[in-house]
């Protein structure tokens, strides 16, 4: 005989999964379904008998327009009598984000409702939500984030379509959103029929609308992005049906990533696609004088493109920020060897390109980062590609500064031997570079 705090007696049970329904009771402990099915034996503190009565879970209203009426009155009646526990709000217009405008715009409700007055305390949908809890509601309550106001945040009532700066806030604030619901969802904890405690995590995309994109091409380019997110931390919790379904679940998805890897560097940036070939070939050219062997040439050739990976979980406000970063944002920069490193490690299990995406960063004094290898503790072949990497990087032209001449980069690379880079690989590499040049002015 069990104990319990709840048990619901005599239901007709439809347990959500679609099947028929069936009689039996339902034993709860806190806010946990401990066990379904004949529990006459058991006790609890507190039993109800329902005579029959049908026992579901909580429906969800998906089109919620309960933004305003919850502020007037948090019992939510008119949902709560019908079964609805979880009220998803803001389809097309959401109650945040929020700019000043919009808050001045709005004192009288965002709906019109001229008969509700309220002040607009929040800015972001998250704010909303957390005033609205703190107020008192009851129901679980949740919202999208609403187009037309992420449109209103940025264009405005303007009749016209975005700018390409704007197309790009807009999915900002969207994914703002996101990563918000990505922390709250973080912090819940699943416990499994084991009593396993596992981890969870969602993985999100975004994807604008520039007026010619199919619905289909759409979804797609989101799931793209979905799927790079989710490959950053690839992490699988054990499947029901043991570690086996695990492991091909995880090889589908890496499938598909790697595939995607290269295209979303080149959509996200044209000048870090440019740049990363540029290196490779520069670090391919000097890897073969010296005659590296193939599994160091393949270092670079497969690591090399796509070295910067990891810059694609950088905000765009900081990859594209012309001028200083601060100590926060410098910081989230420097992350991307590590993300990149975490992402080819999800698609490819060849240690020395995963080697190659984390540590192109080091320092051959040991003050690089992620960490802080010194001299020989960075492999060969990445020790050549942080010299590649650097040259590249210093010659080419960015949306915010030219490049710098040929003889400055070199020059660079000669006042780096010893900290920055390898004294012997940086004099082949000076060596390749101007005989380069020295057979380009020839031919000129
Ligand atoms: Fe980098």
């Amino acid at each position: 005989m069990s104990s319990y705090d709840l048990i619901i007696r005599n239901g007709l049970i439809y347990d959500g999964s679609g099947g028929a329904p069936f009689k039996g009771d339902i034993a709860i402990n806190g806010d946990r379904i401990e066990a379904i099915g004949d529990l006459s034996a058991d006790t609890a503190a507190r039993e109800i008998d329902v005579n029959g009565l049908a026992v579901a879970p909580g429906f969800i209203n998906m089109l919620s327009w309960s933004v305003e009426s919850l502020i007037e009155d948090g019992r939510s009646q008119s949902e709560i009598r019908q079964g609805v526990t979880l009220e998803v709000m803001g389809e097309g217009t959401s109650m945040g984000p929020m700019n000043d405008s919009m808050k001045a715009e709005h004192t009288r409700g965002i709906l019109g409702n001229a008969r509700i007055h309220y002040d607009i305390e929040w800015t972001t949908l998250g704010e909303y939500l957390e005033w609205l809890e703190k107020r008192g509601v009851s129901t679980n309550i949740t919202s999208f984030v609403g187009s037309s106001t992420l449109r209103e945040h940025t264009v405005g009532y303007d009749d016209r379509p975005p700018t390409d700066d704007e197309l790009e806030a807009m999915k900002t604030l969207a994914r703002q959103a996101m990563e918000r619901v990505r922390r709250a969802v973080a912090e819940i904890e699943v416990v499994n029929g084991a009593r396993i405690s596992l981890p969870t995590r969602i993985s999100c995309g975004v994807a604008a609308f520039r007026g010619v994109e199919s619905p289909r091409d759409l979804i797609a380019e989101a799931e793209d992005h979905m799927y790079l997110d989710k490959a950053v931390a690839p992490t699988v919790a054990p499947a029901p049906g043991g570690p086996a379904s695990a492991e091909s679940l995880l090889k589908v998805g890496n499938l598909k990533a790697l595939r995607n890897l290269v295209k979303a560097i080149d959509r996200r940036d044209s000048y870090t696609r440019f740049h990363s070939d540029h290196a490779t070939q520069l670090a391919l050219t000097v890897a073969r004088e010296l005659q590296f062997d193939e599994d160091q040439l393949n270092a670079i050739a497969i690591g090399g493109p796509i070295h910067d990976l990891g810059k694609i979980v950088v905000p765009d406000e900081i990859l594209r920020k012309p001028g200083m970063l601060t100590a926060s944002e410098r910081r989230s920069m420097e992350e991307h060897p590590v993300m990149g490193a975490a992402i080819t490690a999800a698609v490819t299990d060849y240690d020395t390109v995963v080697n190659l995406v984390r540590h192109h960063h080091e320092r051959f004094d040991g003050n690089g980062y992620p960490g802080h290898l010194k001299c020989t503790e960075i492999t060969l072949p990445t020790r050549l590609f942080t010299l590649a990497d650097a040259y590249s990087a210093m010659t080419t032209d960015r949306p915010y500064r030219k490049g710098l001449t040929f003889e400055r980069a070199i020059d660079e690379i000669v006042n780096g031997r010893g900290t920055q880079f390898d004294p012997d690989l940086a004099v082949a590499f000076v060596a390749m570079i101007e005989r380069e040049l020295g057979a380009k002015e020839a031919a000129a």
